[in-house]
Parts: structure tokens; sequence; C-alpha cells
């Protein structure tokens, strides 16, 4: 077989790509040398921003299949008929570093699922906690800020961590969950994804059920003690990408069972927990998980930049018979992540392979911008409405509407009669073993402990307290003994 030829990017043969053109042999080199030129820009523009949180990722293909009925909830047309399979792609990330960071560290993971349906993309931007530190989109910016690399120091600061902690009382429930066993998972096999957020649903017959969605790993929950974690953070920065693309590569396929909790809309008021307050989770007895079906992930995208640097998941994607709830996080959401793409990826990241939809074609009137490959024929007019047969609405909403009430401004999120930051963060804390117990102290003790000023560690103490006394009891004194030592 005759060996292929080297080409510039516009095809034309290279002569040489070890030696540049010079004038002279040992001369200075020449304007001239097109392939020369070429490569060293290209290079220049090999990078793009990194997302402004969960940068370091992992991605993999696989499929969707329904096991179980639930068109009584949802007239989605992907989850219509048991059997049924839809193309999915996940990406898995960690948050907070950037990405050149490890990923064996004590941190929530994304759970990223794109659903190619016939539909349109159904994008479920979850994490591996069912809950999170905040309850305001507002607070967001400033969340992350205090996570990630303080501007004077560079480097990540517990003062900054726990002083945002301190004034942040709604974010004991999920403390309490990362610094306990799961906080560091073993690989992204080995742990679930959750939705988090509540999310509506709506049947053939326009009734309303708010859910939560599970991904229950199938490979078993496994996680890593900060000890062993610190060691494999070092030896394989990439323990996870390692672990996530071995298993697929040898056809050791990953899968989760994905179950959900189902609210029927109008319990939604009278709930003792707001059933829109991210901080919180919908207890099983309340509502037991249903199962839907399995998630399989059986092959790995074939170029890193292109399919997982490059995949923009946005929560707003809905499809028929699913749409958002008043979840304020969400709703901030829905708002944060198609801008983010438009900054890192451009106006048409929507274009690019791993997030065009595959089972259907966008049909609209948007053309142009920067690298624009969907021009959609000839003959598409880019207005609407037209006489010439060009795509046109439904007049269908995808989701029920939403009941509102009240006046404008910025209130609050409305309690429950249950609702304080800190009961089911102590309802956490009970249910842990001595020995999870003893491990989650130390964990935040040893954070906690690093941090200079004593009221920013006493008003943290003070939110423990109020979760279980017990818990404030052992952390103030695993604080105070790291402190004297
Ligand atoms: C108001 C709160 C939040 C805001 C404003 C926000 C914003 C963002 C932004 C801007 C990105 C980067 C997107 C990109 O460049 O591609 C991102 C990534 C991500 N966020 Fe959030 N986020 C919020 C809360 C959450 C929550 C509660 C979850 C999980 C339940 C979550 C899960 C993720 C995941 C999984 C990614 C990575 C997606 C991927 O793999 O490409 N975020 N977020």
């Amino acid at each position: 077989m005759s060996q292929r030829v080297l080409t510039t990017e516009s095809g034309a043969p290279v002569a040489d790509n070890q030696n540049s053109a010079s004038a002279g042999v040992g001369g200075p080199l020449l304007l001239q040398d097109q392939h020369l030129l070429e490569k060293l820009a290209r290079f220049n523009r090999e990078r793009i921003p990194e997302r402004v949180v969960h940068a370091r990722g992992s991605g993999a293909y696989g499929h969707f299949e329904v096991t179980d009925d639930v068109t009584g909830y949802t007239h989605a047309a992907f989850l219509g008929e048991i059997g049924k399979r839809t193309e999915v792609f996940l990406r898995f990330s960690t948050v907070a570093d950037s990405l050149g960071g490890a990923d064996a560290v004590r941190d929530p993971r994304g759970f990223a699922v794109k659903f190619y349906t016939e539909e349109g993309n159904y994008d479920l931007v979850g994490n591996n906690t069912p809950v999170f530190f905040i309850k305001d989109p507002i607070k967001f910016p400033d969340f992350i800020h205090s996570q990630k690399r303080d501007p004077f120091t560079g480097k990540q600061e517990p003062d900054n961590v726990w002083d945002f902690w301190a004034h942040s009382p709604e974010a004991t429930h999920q403390i309490t969950w990362l610094m306990g066993d799961r906080g560091i998972p073993a690989s992204y096999r080995h742990m679930n994804g959750y939705g988090s957020h509540t999310y509506q649903w709506t049947n053939e017959q326009g009734e309303a059920f708010f859910v939560k969605y599970h991904f229950k790993t199938n490979q078993g929950v496994r996680c890593l003690s900060t000890e062993q974690a610190q060691e494999l953070a070092g030896k394989d920065p990439n323990s996870h990408q390692t672990d996530l693309l071995q298993a697929i590569e040898r056809g050791v396929h990953p899968s989760w069972t994905l179950y959900v909790q189902i609210m029927p809309a109008a319990e939604a008021a009278e709930y003792r927990f707001n059933p829109f307050d991210l901080t919180k989770v919908w207890p099983h007895r309340d509502y037991p998980l249903q199962r839907v079906g399995r998630l399989v992930l059986d092959r790995n995208p074939d170029n890193v930049f292109a399919e997982v640097e490059q995949a923009a998941f946005s929560p707003n994607n809905f499809v028929p018979g699913i749409g958002p709830s008043p979840d304020k996080m969400l709703q901030g959401r829905l708002f944060a992540y198609a801008d983010a793409h438009r900054y890192r990826l451009g106006v048409n990241h929507t274009q690019l392979a791993v997030n065009a939809p595959k089972a259907t074609t966008a049909q609209n009137y948007g053309r142009d911008g920067f690298m624009a490959t969907n021009a959609q024929g000839r003959h598409a007019k880019n207005y609407e409405p037209n006489s010439y047969d060009g795509p046109v609405e439904t007049g269908r909403p995808l989701s029920a509407p939403l009941a509102v009430n009240g006046h404008t401004g910025t209130h609050e999120a409305p309690l429950h009669t249950k609702d304080d930051d800190f009961f089911q963060a102590g309802e956490l804390y009970r249910l842990m073993s001595e020995e999870e117990k003893s491990r989650l102290v130390a964990n935040i003790a040893g954070g906690l402990s690093q941090v200079s000023r004593d009221d920013v560690i006493e008003k943290n103490l003070a939110h423990f307290h109020a979760a279980d006394p017990g818990y404030g009891k052992r952390v103030e004194e695993a604080v105070r003994a790291l402190r004297e030592d």
C-alpha cells in the first residue's frame, strides 16, 4: 500500500516536515514557507478557554434503554416505550480544579448526560451529589471564587473556602456530604449521578409532576480515603480518565440504573420541605424511587478535544414532556450554560458533531456567525413566517405552565414546615456509622483548622452544632486539637 501524503491544511503536498525553508543553508527563514507559518500559527490557537467550572472531565458515548413504563408521567418520546434505546454522550468532571489539576480530589463530580432524542437533544446536567451548597444562583460566582484560586496568592485558600461557608448556613448539608465517605469517588464508574434539581414532567393529558433523577451505579459505589486519594493524585493525576478509558477499551461497559422520585404537582405547596430548594432531598419514604431505565457507556470518543472539550451541555435543552421547575438555582442555570458555550465555543457550537442532534435535525432560521456549517439548503429561507414551506411552530408548549403568585422582588426561598438549613444535614450525620462520623469530623477539622480567623471558625462550628449537637461538639474538639498542635 502506498503511503499517504502529508498535506497543508488546504490539501497541498508538503515537501519537507523536518527542515524550514531558509535563505541559503545557514541563513534566516523565508516568509514564503507556508507549511511552517501554518504550523506555528495553528499551534498558537490550539487552546480555547477552559470551562470556568468543571474544567477537567472525561466523556463517553453509549445508550439509554427504557425498562419501565413512565408514560403516565411524561410524554417524552424517548421514554415512551419499554425497550426503546436512545444514543447518549456523558461527560464526567471534577468541579473546582483547572485543567491541570488531579482527578482524585475531594470535590463534587459532574454527571452531564446528553440524550440524542428524536425530539431534540435533552441535556441533564447533574452531579454525583443529590444536593448543592447554595440555593440562589446570585451566590454562584462568589461561591466559586471562594473555592478556586485566590487572586493574590494564586492558590486555593482555606480562609476563603470556609469564610464563604461561614456566611452560607444552607451549605451545611452539602458540606456534610462532601466531607463524608462519598466525597472522593474511586472513579467515575463507581459513583451515582443525580439530576439534583427538581424538574417537571408533563403527561399526554397535560398533568404535571415534579421529578428528581437518580442514576445508581451498577458497578457499586466505591470511594477513596483522603490518604488514598492524595497518593493516587500524585501517582496518576488522570486516574479517573485512565479508569474510564481503559474499562471501555477492554469492553467492560459501565452502566447506571435510572430511577426517579415523582411528586404530583399539587403536592408541592404543602410538602414539608420546599421541593425546589436544591439544598434539600426528598426522603425516599416520602417519594420512593421508581425505575425508568438503564444507561450504558460503550464507546470512547476518538478525539478528546473535538468531543469532550467541545461538548456543550445546557440545562435548558429540554424536549417535549420535560421542563424546568421554579427551583431558583435551576432557573439561573437555564441562562448560564448556553451563554458560557457562546463565549467558550462560539455561537455555532450546536453544529459541532458532539452537540448536534443525531436522531433529528435542527430546522430553524439561525444561519450565520463564526464557523457556520449548517446552511440548511439553498432554498431554506432565513426568516419566518414565510410562504416557502419553511419549518413552523407547533403551538404546543414543551411542559405544563408553572403556577406563580405574589409580587416581583428579591425574595428569599419560601420556607416549608420542616425547612431550615440544618435539619437534613443532621439527619445525614445521624445516618452514619461511628467510623464514618469519625472520618467526616477529621476531614472537616483538617480544613477548618487551617483557617486563620477565629470568628470564621466559630461561625462554621455553629452550623455543625445546629445540625446536631454531637456533630458540632466533635468538630469543635477536633479543630481545637489540631490548632493546639
Ligand atoms: C446557579 C448555579 C450554577 C451556575 C451559574 C453554573 C454554571 C456553570 C458553567 C458556566 C459551567 C461551564 C459550562 C461550559 O463552559 O461548558 C458549568 C458546568 C457544569 N455544571 Fe454548573 N453551574 C451551577 C450549578 C450547578 C449545579 C447545581 C450542578 C449539578 C447539579 C452543576 C453541574 C455542572 C456540570 C456537570 C458542568 C459540566 C458540564 C460539562 O461536562 O460540560 N452546576 N456550570
